[in-house]
């Protein structure tokens, strides 16, 4: 198994991750993604828009600003309620979440839905320590809203305060009625984005888990009342397909159902997809049934009929809503974490290994000349017509043993070598990185090869 820190290393000196503005000493829990992994980004983001809106014929995508008006923000409940509970340990004024501190001390509470007396009381019973000075001694809980604020425009005044969106979701409810007009869809339908949301964490960590800027891929659903819970187990399974078809192994993943107490005051049925992270199970991704509670709570603010008529029956009603809703950057950590690997060769050898699926992989070839006098040339041209179509590299620095390593190391799915026979028999070799088996193509037929081993 592998552990956090092997990522972190891993990830920094292959050029998938990097710490934030790391040479001024970098921005605390801020991190950038380097060449490999904006494409990893890109690839997951891709696979999803795929899979939840281009091939499901009942969904659109949307791409809303960052920045909305305030009101958006009053209505759905996030300034009065976005919050965690915080604490903080008396003896070295560390802050912590109130909830997680609990969770982290005995793994079976779920303290979920719990109020702050509940807390409090648990830390004081169970003599929790301070993760940092290892003192029981905590002052009370209080709430902390986890909205960025910001202003607009020059003057720094109430009036022109907003807010950075701590998710994509709202920005769906708000434009529903203008989606649903202008494409003219009938429910059930689903309204897909992606984009970047922010929350100030109280306690951001474990890399790039729990960030306070970061990426999410929601879906809302729109659905008759009544028929939500049908829809809510579809896209469970659909979500949980969506990761083992891209190799995530079933064994590392575990629904997590929420108890009818546990839910939030706007869902009647939640479950979170966990992953085994090097820490532990944790949140990969919420599915949430949240009935009509942002369309009503919009209707109600904004005082605009947000109703849908059902044109085949006449029938008036607010819809019902079934939200997947997952972080990229939890994605990338899950893939990561799942796919690393050290094999022992039948040379006694050791080779590192990305087994990420061929979909994701940064690049889905390399291009290798086997002598670079000879063959660069060929190669260089093979790889020019094969970038109109993939992302693949070119590589003609040291043998074509070191060359081969370094592309299984980053999870390149195919290596492509241009060698003596290829100006004969205009053919190239390709390797396989996970079986290391070579096989003979000809270049013509290079295009629709690697289409169809990359599918998904
Ligand atoms: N609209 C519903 C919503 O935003 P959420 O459970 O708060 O629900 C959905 O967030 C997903 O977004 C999470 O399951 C996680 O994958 C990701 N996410 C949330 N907060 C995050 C953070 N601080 N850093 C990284 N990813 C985060």
């Amino acid at each position: 198994m592998v552990t956090l820190d092997m990522i972190v290393q891993y990830a920094k000196t292959t050029g998938f991750i990097y710490q934030g503005s790391e040479l001024y000493g970098g921005l605390a829990n801020t991190w950038d993604y380097g060449p490999l992994g904006s494409l990893l980004k890109k690839n997951i983001k891709n696979a999803w828009v795929q899979k939840f809106q281009r091939e499901s014929a009942n969904n659109v995508l949307l791409d809303s600003s960052i920045l909305l008006n305030s009101e958006v923000w009053k209505a759905s409940g996030h300034v009065g309620g976005f919050s965690d509970p915080l604490t903080e340990c008396k003896s070295c004024n560390q802050r912590f979440r109130a909830d997680k501190l609990i969770e982290e001390h005995d793994h079976s509470v779920n303290a979920d839905g719990w109020d702050t007396d509940k807390m409090y009381n648990y830390l004081i019973e169970n003599k929790v320590k301070c993760p940092s000075c290892g003192k029981t001694d905590f002052l009370p809980i209080r709430k902390f809203n986890m909205m960025f604020q910001t202003f607009q425009g020059v003057v720094l005044e109430q009036a022109n305060q907003i807010y950075l969106r701590p998710e994509t979701a709202q920005g769906i409810f708000i434009q529903f009625k203008n989606i649903q007009r202008s494409t003219r869809k009938k429910v059930p339908f689903g309204v897909c984005q992606v984009g970047k949301s922010f929350r100030n964490e109280i306690t951001p960590g474990n890399f790039i888990f729990r960030t306070r800027e970061f990426e999410q891929m929601e879906m809302e659903f729109f659905v008759k009342p009544g028929t939500e819970m049908e829809y809510f187990e579809y896209w469970k399974s659909f979500c949980m397909n969506w990761l083992t078809n891209l190799g995530l192994k079933r064994e590392n993943l575990e629904f997590d159902d929420h108890k009818p107490e546990a839910l939030s005051h706007y869902s009647n049925a939640t479950t979170d997809i966990r992953y085994r992270f090097p820490w532990g199970f944790d949140e990969l991704w919420g599915i949430a049934s949240r009935t009509d509670y942002d369309l009503k709570a919009h209707q109600l603010h904004s005082g605009e009929n947000l109703t849908y008529l059902d044109p085949d029956t006449n029938e008036k009603y607010l819809p019902y809503v079934v939200e997947p809703a997952v972080g990229v950057e939890r994605l990338v950590l899950a893939f990561l974490t799942d796919a690393l690997d050290e094999e022992t060769l039948d040379s006694g050898d050791t080779r590192q290994i990305l087994r990420i699926h061929p979909a994701l992989a940064p690049y889905k070839a390399a291009i290798l000349p086997l002598m670079k006098k000879e063959h660069a040339d060929k190669a260089f041209e093979i790889y020019t017509e094969l970038t109109k179509y993939f992302d693949v590299i070119y590589d003609e620095t040291q043998n074509i043993g070191k060359r081969y390593r370094r592309q299984d190391a980053i999870g390149t799915y195919l290596c492509i070598t241009v060698d003596h026979d290829t100006a004969a028999d205009n053919s190239v070799t390709v390797r396989n990185r996970d079986t290391m088996e070579q096989v003979r193509i000809p270049i013509k037929e290079l295009r629709g090869y690697i289409e169809e081993q990359s599918k998904f």
